[in-house]
């Protein structure tokens, strides 16, 4: 496994690598949701390059870019061990000269959910992305369910800037007790990390009823809600019950919907969600 750094090494190396190439973009402290782009990605490319970059232009001015954490050895180790062929870890001087002032916007998807409570977010993560594409020319990329959001902003800039790349998303992967796979959860104290339970319980709840037969859009924000708000420690930003594809939010009767939502708990911010109907 090759590791670098900058653009000139990238170019040489990237020349080499035989095709196709799947890229796997992230933000390291590496865990197994990560590591389930990365298998995927060995599986249907001949080349795996992961890139490893803490993007400061998608942090909000009062969160946690400088407390995120990160485990570059231990990174390191585990891509090594899944096979990746290059790694990627530019530094913010190498993304972000001074003098930096090209930004990409994607416009309605990134205006609620998480767009709504992070603004400049989608700003950052499509502008890092775009600048990765275009040095790694990859022939696929790799995003996770888990930032449902994410992926279909993403999946919008490719089409309307026309990246010739496919962009393949994973499924969402979960503690064996249901709580979401993130980077963040090591913020989380004993009682807070049984407390974020609260996120998969609200969504196996509107799960259950729509299993049942339960169709409103209401009725399913409703449940969620509910669901959150009987767990002291958590604090609800949004509840969703929204069109998979453009993110508006639904009324009425539903036959397929992305559930989705933000919480705080204590000051750890989770996201989580899951597909219906799909
Ligand atoms: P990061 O949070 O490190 O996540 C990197 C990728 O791993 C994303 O596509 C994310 O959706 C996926 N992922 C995270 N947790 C997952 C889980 N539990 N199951 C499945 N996939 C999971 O997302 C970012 O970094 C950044 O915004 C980035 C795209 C790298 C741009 O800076």
């Amino acid at each position: 496994m090759e590791t670098i750094t900058t653009f000139p090494e990238l170019r040489q190396a990237r020349a080499k690598l035989p095709e196709p190439v799947g890229l796997v973009p992230t933000m390291g402290y590496l865990h197994a949701g990560h590591l389930s782009l990365v298998s995927r990605a060995r599986e249907e490319c001949a080349s795996v390059v992961a890139s490893i970059f803490v993007n400061p232009t998608q942090f909000g001015p009062q969160e946690d870019l400088k407390a995120y954490p990160r485990d570059l050895p231990g990174d390191l180790h585990l891509l090594e061990k899944q096979g990746v062929d290059l790694v990627w870890m530019p530094t913010p001087e190498i993304m972000y000269p001074v003098g930096y002032q090209t930004w990409v916007t994607v416009e309605e998807v990134t205006l609620p959910l998480e767009g709504a409570f992070r603004p400049g977010h989608f700003q950052g993560v499509t502008t890092v992305v775009a600048k990765l594409f275009n040095a790694v020319q990859p022939q696929k990329a790799y995003f996770g369910q888990k930032d449902a959001q994410q992926a279909v902003v993403i999946s919008q800039m490719v089409k309307d800037l026309d990246f010739p790349l496919e962009i393949v998303v994973c499924p969402i992967v979960r503690e064996p007790d249901g709580l979401a796979m993130s980077s963040r959860n090591v913020y989380l104290s004993p009682a807070e990390r049984q407390a974020a339970l609260v996120l998969y319980h609200a969504l196996m709840a509107a799960k259950s009823a729509y299993d049942a037969g339960e169709r409103g859009a209401d009725k399913l924000r409703q449940i969620l809600s509910d669901t959150i708000q009987d767990e002291p420690l958590a604090r609800l930003q949004y509840v969703s019950c929204a069109d998979p594809v453009n993110l508006q939010e639904s009324h009425g009767s539903i036959q397929h919907a992305l559930l989705s939502m933000a919480v705080l708990v204590g000051r750890t911010r989770l996201i989580d969600n899951i597909l219906l109907g799909a």
